[in-house]
């Protein structure tokens, strides 16, 4: 047999000849999934094909969806990945591992810090290197259970380059939370390609909070309005939007949004109102473990730990990285070797690195060779809020 190539490609003939694949993987319609694809950043899908140069020789494919990341404050580079599909004739040979493969190290040549994906099976990612390590809820609101609360401020339309740069504002504080690329913000404009109405809360400076809603079916009644984003900048603009919401209470019964296990609106809800759920956790891969390590933001402490990293499939990743965190600054080198020491893999370092498991959680599960003072070491550098995303893709 041939060997396994993969490409990018924005040719119609390959985005044809994948989508039957991808609607088979998903329980999809051709149609829906070439309209899926074509959503896609253009030159973002990855095929695997042997032999013949286009279209029918396509055995499986993913999208690529390049953005950001933020942790400790700081925007890494990440590559999203979605939609891996193996045609059913070619699985269990390898194909998606190698797909996957073929990818990150392609996103490495690009010097891309980090990358990140919606499982479903951890097997496989786990091979390719990536690990748990951040939670993706889901909020359901009850409105009968909310207090009609007067407006202080008004609810105007949304303007949308006002509302990326107050996401961007808020999402860097949230560990883990995407920088989105032009994908993401379509499917929180349009998710699957409905459109949504923005309803944006204003003071003087400017935008303070907004939501991009719909209703989760059409023709539905009593409602479920879904918010594909529900970002405040302060207290009032939480105020605002609940009221909004409370003044759809006679044909709406919940409204529903996704984001991390904890933040200011929990702090806002008046009643036992809120269902949550952790509804998935994203899967967080280091595609260049020294990038990853110098581009996060640290809290504002001095320590020194050599980290000892396996990386079976980059194995330019495989070595001892001398990490020094001085007043939150950090740096890599230095021939003396620090007190502390640790040895993981790459997939174990994902987890700590994201703030997802203490490193003693880590040793528990026998992912991390280190002492207990290293362990504390670790602890302090690497935790922080909860990680979360509030995108699925
Ligand atoms: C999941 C899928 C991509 C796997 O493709 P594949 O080419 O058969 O996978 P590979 O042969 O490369 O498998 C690599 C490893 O993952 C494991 N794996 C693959 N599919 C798995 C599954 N469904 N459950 C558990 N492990 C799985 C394999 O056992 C193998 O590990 P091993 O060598 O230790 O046995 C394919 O079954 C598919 O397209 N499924 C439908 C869509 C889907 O679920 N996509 C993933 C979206 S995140």
């Amino acid at each position: 047999m041939s060997r396994l190539e993969t490409r990018l490609t924005s040719d119609p003939v390959d985005m044809e000849a994948f989508a039957p694949i991808a609607a088979w993987a998903f329980g999809n319609d051709c149609r829906s999934a070439l309209e899926w694809l074509e959503r896609g950043d253009p030159g973002c899908l990855r095929v695997a094909s042997r032999g013949a140069p286009r279209g029918t020789s396509i055995e499986a494919g993913l999208l690529e969806i390049p953005m950001g990341q933020w942790f400790g404050g700081e925007r890494l580079s990440m590559l999203g990945i979605a939609g891996v599909a193996v045609a059913p004739e070619a699985r269990g040979q390898g194909v998606a591992l190698a797909l996957v493969q073929s990818t990150l190290r392609a996103a490495r040549e690009r010097d891309i810090a980090l990358s990140m994906l919606y499982p479903s099976t951890y097997r496989l990612y786990r091979k390719a290197g990536y690990e748990l390590a951040g939670s993706y809820c889901s909020f359901t609101l009850q409105l009968g259970k909310l207090p009609r609360v007067p407006r202080a401020l008004a609810v105007g339309s949304l303007d949308g380059a006002a509302a990326e740069a107050l996401y961007r504002r808020v999402a860097r504080g949230r560990d883990g939370h995407v920088d989105r690329g032009p994908y993401v913000w379509r499917r929180v404009r349009e998710p699957r390609g409905e459109p949504t109405r923005g309803f944006g809360v204003s003071d003087a400076s400017g935008l303070i909070g907004y939501v991009y809603a719909r209703p989760a079916e059409l023709r539905k009644v009593p409602l479920e309005l879904s918010l594909s984003d529900f970002v405040i900048g302060d207290r009032r603009a939480f105020q605002a939007l609940l009221g909004v919401f409370a003044e759809h209470s006679s044909v709406a019964e919940r409204v529903t949004w996704h984001g991390g296990p904890a933040d200011a609106r929990l702090l806002g809800v008046p009643e036992r109102a809120l269902e949550v759920r952790i509804e998935q956790y994203w899967m967080l891969r280091l595609v260049h473990v020294e990038r990853a390590l110098l581009g996060r933001g640290y809290p504002e402490l001095d320590a020194e730990v050599d980290l000892e990293v396996e990386d079976a499939v980059l194995p330019e990743n495989s070595a001892r990285y001398a990490l020094r965190v001085q007043a939150g600054k950090p740096s890599i080198g230095g021939a003396a070797r620090a007190t502390r020491r640790a040895r993981l893999g790459v997939g174990s370092l994902a987890a700590m690195y994201s703030g997802f498991v203490s490193p003693r959680e880590l040793a528990t599960a026998g992912a991390i060779e280190a002492d207990e003072r290293t362990l504390a070491t670790l602890g302090a550098v690497f935790g922080g809020p909860a990680p979360s995303s509030a995108d699925f893709f």
